[in-house]
């Protein structure tokens, strides 16, 4: 069976099963290992990607679900919001870095200019152990500075 929907802005198709998790056909079926692998279950945020502008977790997302819909990984958000990060310093280890990017371009793409409040309450439910929230948030900031009108 085969899936095909946007990834990125191009169309893709997957072949294979449509149990199969989008987590794995990104990192492993196509070489984009943006969406990280942390816990598995839909709690860390490591995996995020945007499906039709929302930020879902890509490692209890099935792939059969995703026919006809628009799909962006970390490598394919705005790079003023990875260029934020960068400028902020918004990273220690670096491993939640890709679903923090990710649930920013979702926040950033329905709000401009979002408050401080909001920009947290868009990153609640990604875990950084690192304790780099306060430079990620400065991060979210600044790119959303660089993407209003
Ligand atoms: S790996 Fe998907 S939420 Fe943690
Ligand atoms: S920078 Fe290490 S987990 Fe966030």
């Amino acid at each position: 069976m085969a899936t095909t929907f946007t990834l990125n802005g191009d169309p893709v198709t997957i072949e294979g099963a449509p149990t199969a998790l989008l987590l794995d056909v990104l990192r492993n079926g196509l070489g984009l290992t943006g969406a990280r692998y942390g816990c598995g279950e839909e709690q860390c945020g490591a995996c995020l990607v945007l499906v039709d502008g929302v930020a879902v977790h890509a490692c209890g997302r099935e792939v059969g679900t995703l026919a006809g819909r628009d799909v962006v990984t970390a490598e394919g958000v705005p790079e003023v919001i990875r260029a934020a990060f960068i400028a902020e310093q918004a990273a220690q280890c670096g491993y939640c870095s890709s679903g923090m990017i990710v649930a920013a371009a979702g926040l950033l793409g329905r709000v401009v200019r979002p408050g401080r409040d909001e920009v947290v309450a868009a990153l609640d439910g990604n875990l950084c152990r690192c304790g780099s929230h306060p430079r990620i948030v400065a991060a979210v900031l600044r790119a959303a500075e660089g993407m209003a009108p």
